[in-house]
């Protein structure tokens, strides 16, 4: 047998590593793989894709048909029928899930057009749910968009009672999945919830539905247009005593392990932009669905821009939804879904 022996000085463990690998420049060239649209499409990490999306839709008692929503551009509070066909729209895109808020008929201090069986969002669910049952429907559980003074809770003591409240979201969760909800989104960062909906759910024949916790959410800046189209602005204080400081990422996983512990099957950090770090974190540290929420303000601000001429809609959409799947989100809630995905089938994206 022949032998043909390289060679090669002696080695010491680990040398022929690094003999053996391009180390540096100019035998190393990061530019070798950007070369042509073929090869950068070649060696793409991160691929977005309409399933990846999930549609929020606001759905109005008083809207005849549809009403525009100053900052929001092209997002409309929508009537039971106008949504169905919304709802419809966004699955013929490929969108895999819509996610339904209520404006009720009317507001009073116990929230309870949340829980109204004929209350607004079940009477979208039962329409939306008969005209596409292969959609996933989602609806956010959350009392702030019925109470009279804003709050995601019922007051006592000029403060949000969390033990009170939670027999309020329960019961809110548990109309919606007789409605037709496949996954209730509990919005309203009280205690305890997630196991109250949990408990809620399976005692009311409901063990087939999920729950979507809104595990990490912070209170933001960033919801201001959603107030505005909700006309859920809290009345009086603020939110602080319930959503999550800005600065504690500790804190944020503690509240996604308490949620998994409860029971939830997904779970979220909310906003997402400004807390792409806790997505990532989140990733790392749970192997539940992680889901992030692209918010009104972050929408906002894009549409503001691209209509003074500043950026370009498309480009920036498409950074922004690739860098919450990069980070780690599994799922994006967010308001370009239908445009992003009607791009990423035409390949413009
Ligand atoms: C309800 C709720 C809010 C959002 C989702 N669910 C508003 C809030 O907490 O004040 C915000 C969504 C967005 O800004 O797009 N609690």
């Amino acid at each position: 047998m022949i032998s043909h022996r390289p060679t090669v000085p002696p080695q010491t463990p680990g040398s022929f590593a690094e003999q053996a690998a391009p180390a540096s420049f100019p035998s190393l060239r990061m530019r070798r793989l950007r070369t042509s649209p073929t090869m950068r499409r070649m060696v793409q990490e991160t691929r977005l894709s309409p399933d990846d999306l999930i549609l929020p839709l606001f759905v109005d008692h008083h809207a005849g048909g549809e009403a525009s929503i100053q900052s929001m551009p092209g997002v409309m509070r929508l009537s039971v029928e106008r949504a169905v066909e919304e709802a419809a729209s966004a699955a013929a895109l490929g969108i895999p899930a819509v996610l339904l808020f209520g404006l009720p008929e009317s507001k009073d201090a116990a929230g309870s057009g949340a829980y109204d069986s004929d209350g607004i969002v079940q009477r979208a669910a039962r329409a939306i749910k008969a005209a596409c049952p292969e959609l996933v429907l989602i609806t956010d559980v959350c009392l702030c968009e019925y109470t009279s003074h804003g709050h995601c809770g019922v007051l006592r003591d000029s403060g949000v009672d969390n033990d009170r409240t939670l027999e309020l979201l329960a019961a809110t969760a548990v109309s919606q999945a007789e409605a037709g909800a496949d996954v209730v989104a509990p919005s309203d960062m009280m205690d305890g919830r997630v196991g109250a909906i949990r408990r809620a759910l399976d005692a009311a024949g409901y063990q087939d539905r999920s729950i979507l916790a809104y595990s990490a959410k912070f209170a933001s800046g960033f919801y201001g247009p959603f107030r505005e189209a909700a006309e859920s602005a809290p009345q009086f204080g603020d939110r602080r005593t319930y959503q999550m400081d800005p600065p504690n990422a500790r804190e944020a996983l503690r509240e996604i392990a308490l949620d998994v512990q409860e029971g939830a099957d997904m779970v979220m950090v909310k906003p997402a932009l400004a807390y792409l770090d806790l997505v990532a974190r989140a990733r790392a540290a749970f192997d539940l669905p992680l889901a992030a929420y692209n918010v009104s303000g972050e929408f906002a601000m894009v549409k503001a821009a691209a209509a003074n001429g500043w950026i370009d809609e498309k480009r920036v959409v498409a950074e922004i939804l690739t860098g919450i799947k990069r980070a780690g989100a599994d799922l994006i809630i967010t308001y370009h879904a239908k445009d992003a995905a009607a791009w990423l089938r035409e390949g413009s994206f």
